[in-house]
């Protein structure tokens, strides 16, 4: 039966809109974007998700179906069978020419995204809607194959994928920024204790899966983690959220430059894929969401990363010729403006800032021989400021406890962590690139709560 719908069937709108030739009978399915009725015919646009261009539908009287026409609007779910034609219209190679047009899912007539365009802000409210959208469908896609991507870059150099935990008992980054994970009810009256509660000590969301995966690699010598991360900090700007995915490898027999290296190849290599592979929907960024994209990107392709010191890049902003809110100090983490002025005003592209003043950065990177600095790397781009942070790691067994019991934390809750230490210990050096960042930078999206599908920022879970 003509009438009955088939997953297998069915033929994508991209595919379609791809053709070389003329089709005679194809099942198309979508939802309406737009429907406009003329005397006798009806033109309908149909969107999938399979790629940014609509499907143009046209339908006339003759077809089955054609007085189902006024129960469909934008929002509607259709099956179109007919057959692909020559658009003889302007803006599109291709149309169907419907031969019987069935509603799957009528659309009720509250339906939020009647409009062409939303603001951001309003479409956060309707975040189980907004993937409607051309933006969020494009941004949607883009991050689906930039993951696969990712995945590619490592396989191919012969990273093995490491599954991290997401549930731990020890914090990464030593900044207490932690959700924590129990059984217990927090609001009911009765105190329990960290003995009767499920794991029998406290349990947190991991913020990086670094220390895990440092331990895979002193087993097989290159290796990434690829999930999503949580921090509690309670700062609600337009670059951090509660939940996000990093990508984290992690390389043995690595110094810090190998690590810069290897971020830059990463960089790059997926700047040069989203440019390739998603051509249609980054366009859409380039030319609504951020006029100087392609020209970022572009540039990008053509230069190596400038790297400099954390101390020439103080030095630096000091001497720079503008006035920073805070003032540049050795010894004070870099602001979001001096970011900017470093990646965009001075020197125009991403820039790897290296050897930090240890009180500013985590227990387990590599001190220097200065003994005031650690062997870190913070990678800055263009219009997002930090996109990765990495280091290479504290291998000296003595240098480490060392640093653990200065930073007061327990040597015992490290202790297998140390344990690597003691069992043929090796350079090795890792970072974290920070994915919605990364979208960020490859679309021009000035918002981190636009690049994932539910955002999670403080006082925000509706979804
Ligand atoms: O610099 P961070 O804190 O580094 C680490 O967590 C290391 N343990 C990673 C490693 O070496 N394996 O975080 C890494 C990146 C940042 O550069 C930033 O891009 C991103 O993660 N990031 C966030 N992204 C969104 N929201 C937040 N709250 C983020 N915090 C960090
Ligand atoms: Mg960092």
């Amino acid at each position: 039966m003509s009438s009955q719908l088939s997953f297998r069937d069915r033929i994508e709108c991209a595919t379609l809109l791809a053709a070389d030739t003329p089709l005679e009978q194809v099942l198309a399915t979508g939802w309406v974007r737009t429907k406009r009725e003329s005397k006798g015919f009806a033109f309908l646009e149909i969107n999938d998700g399979s790629g940014l261009a609509n499907l143009q539908v046209i339908i006339d009287a003759a077809a089955q179906g054609y007085d189902c026409l006024p129960a469909i609007a934008t929002g509607s779910a259709v099956s179109v069978r007919g057959a692909l034609i020559e658009s003889p219209g302007k803006g599109q190679r291709w149309e169907l020419s419907a031969t019987e047009l069935i509603v799957i899912g009528a659309c009720a007539d509250d339906f939020p995204l009647q409009k062409k365009r939303h603001s951001d802000e309003f479409l956060r409210t309707i975040a189980h809607l907004r993937a409607r959208t051309n933006k969020y469908g494009a941004m949607a896609r883009i991050r689906s194959r930039l993951s696969w991507a990712i995945h590619d870059f490592f396989q191919k150099r012969g990273f093995n994928y490491i599954h991290t935990p997401i549930i731990t008992g020890s914090d990464c980054e030593g900044a207490g920024e932690m959700f924590r994970v129990t059984t217990h009810d927090p609001y009911a009256s009765k105190t329990s204790t960290r003995d009767e509660d499920f794991f029998g000590k406290e349990a947190h969301l991991t913020v990086s899966g670094q220390l895990s995966v440092e331990t895979y690699c002193l087993a097989l010598s290159k290796v990434y983690a690829f999930g999503p991360t949580f921090r509690s900090e309670n700062s609600n700007t337009s670059r951090h959220m509660a939940e996000f995915w990093m990508v984290e490898p992690e390389i043995a027999f690595a110094d810090i430059h190998d690590d810069m290296q290897l971020a830059e190849d990463l960089v790059r290599a997926l700047v040069e894929f989203v440019i390739e592979d998603c051509a249609e929907d980054l366009d859409l960024f380039a030319r609504f969401v951020d006029k100087d994209l392609m020209t970022r990107l572009q540039a990008l392709r053509e230069r190596s990363f400038t790297r400099l010191t954390y101390g020439e890049a103080i030095e630096l902003l000091q001497k720079a010729d503008q006035t920073f809110e805070f003032k540049p100090e050795w010894g004070a983490d870099l602001q979001a403006e001096h970011e900017r002025y470093l990646t965009e005003s001075h020197f125009n592209g991403p820039v790897f800032v290296y050897d930090w003043p240890k009180e500013i950065k985590a227990f387990y990177m590599r001190m220097n021989d200065d003994g005031r600095t650690v062997a870190a790397m913070d990678l800055l781009v263009p219009h997002c400021g930090e996109l990765v942070g990495g280091s290479a790691r504290e291998e000296r067994l003595d240098v480490l406890t060392q640093r653990i019991n200065e930073l007061g934390f327990d040597e015992k809750d490290y202790w297998w962590y140390l344990d690597t230490r003691r069992f043929g210990s090796v350079p090795h050096a890792g970072f974290g690139l920070g994915f919605e960042r990364f979208l960020m930078f490859v679309t021009g999206v000035a918002n981190i709560r636009d690049v994932i599908p539910f955002p999670r920022t403080p006082r925000n879970l509706d979804f």
